[in-house]
């Protein structure tokens, strides 16, 4: 490991301390603190996941870094801080927001994404750290540090959309949770699962935006070989949504033991938005389904889901059969 690199983390380690002794310990950080204990985050969380409070200030870690006789000019690589214009002089990247320290696998902090307190029009609701020689967007998946074995033992991991989703259902019991730092699934994050377990449960925002990623991410992993199934959030809630609505016993034994297929959850995304009093809508639906099905080999599970989609749509299971017919023959 190189001397960068290792002073890199030394600044993020000092900053998360820093951050997170500010959120519980000083007055500056009491605002924040109630917000987090309003969402339903305990001491215990907020010790574990390192959470912490940025000052609204420019120069408030900055300065401390600096007395600390830490090279500023090679953490700014970091985005930590950021250099001003034309001056050798920094200013902090982070202000007046919650601090969520990203870990990578080994347990060192390398980034962070802060949240602001209040919704507003100017702040995006997440800053998150740039790309930086210790952090790539594509590679990390949050909580892999301490998930890992559990992922392992139970040859099974969940994919959130967001963090805040990973903490909480971690909280409800289910600690084999990651989440992508705001992107989608990459070919990096599937080879990272793919060492550890071959059954993935995606379990992303009910929202549309939410459940188009999802659809996605998905395709991306069955197409490396791993089994796929989807749990889906009612109402557009988010898992974190739905625990505080419907508790942590509902969250696991109703949405997280109870996934979707592939198909199945293709077929509720794709009513969502049909009326089978329309014909085009109608026509559209039994052509998303198709598509999927005349993919797959098995004749019971094309029979099984003909037999739905007819029953769903009152259109004949032979004219179905026959629809189906000709697209797997557009592939032959
Ligand atoms: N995200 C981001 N920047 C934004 C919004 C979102 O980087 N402006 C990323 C974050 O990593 C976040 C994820 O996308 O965890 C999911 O976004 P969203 O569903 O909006 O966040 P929530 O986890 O639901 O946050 P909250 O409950 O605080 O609104
Ligand atoms: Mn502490
Ligand atoms: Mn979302
Ligand atoms: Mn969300
Ligand atoms: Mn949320």
């Amino acid at each position: 490991v190189s001397k960068e690199v290792t002073l890199m983390k030394q600044a993020h380690h000092f900053a998360s301390e820093y951050y997170h002794h500010l959120l519980l310990h000083t007055e500056e950080g009491e605002n924040a603190l109630n917000y987090l204990e309003e969402r339903g985050f305990s001491k215990e969380i907020i010790e574990k996941y390192k959470i912490g409070w940025s000052l609204p200030s420019w120069e408030a870690l900055t300065t401390l870094l600096e007395r600390k006789g830490m090279d500023l000019q090679e953490i700014e690589k970091t985005g930590l801080i950021i250099r001003k214009e034309n001056e050798l002089k920094y200013f902090d990247r982070f202000r007046g927001r919650i601090m969520f320290p990203v870990y990578d696998e080994s347990g060192s902090v390398i980034a962070f994404s802060g949240r602001i307190l209040q919704k507003s029009d100017e702040d995006a609701k997440y800053l998150n750290s740039p790309e930086s020689p210790i952090f790539q967007k594509s590679q990390v998946l949050y909580n892999l540090d301490k998930a890992r074995l559990e992922i392992r033992k139970h040859q099974n991991i969940v994919v959130f959309e967001g963090f805040l989703d990973v903490i909480a259902a971690s909280k409800a019991g289910i600690t084999n949770g990651v989440a992508t730092m705001g992107t989608a699934l990459t070919s990096q994050h599937i080879i990272k699962i793919n060492r550890l377990t071959s059954n993935v449960t995606l379990c992303y925002d009910g929202d549309k935006a939410g459940m188009e990623a999802a659809k996605r991410a998905a395709g991306s992993l069955q197409a490396q070989h791993i089994q796929t199934e989807i749990a889906i959030i009612p109402d557009a809630m988010d898992p974190d949504d739905y625990i505080k609505t419907y508790g942590e016993d509902a969250f696991r034994t109703k949405i997280i033991e109870k996934p979707h297929s592939y198909l199945s959850f293709m077929m509720i995304v794709s009513k969502r938005d049909k009326n089978f009093n329309n014909e085009n809508d109608t026509l559209q639906y039994i052509q998303e389904i198709l598509e999927i099905l005349s993919e797959r080999t098995s004749t019971v599970e094309r029979d099984l889901y003909v037999r739905q989609l007819s029953q769903e749509t009152n259109v004949s299971e032979e004219a179905i059969n026959q629809h189906l017919r000709k697209l797997q023959g557009n592939k032959a």
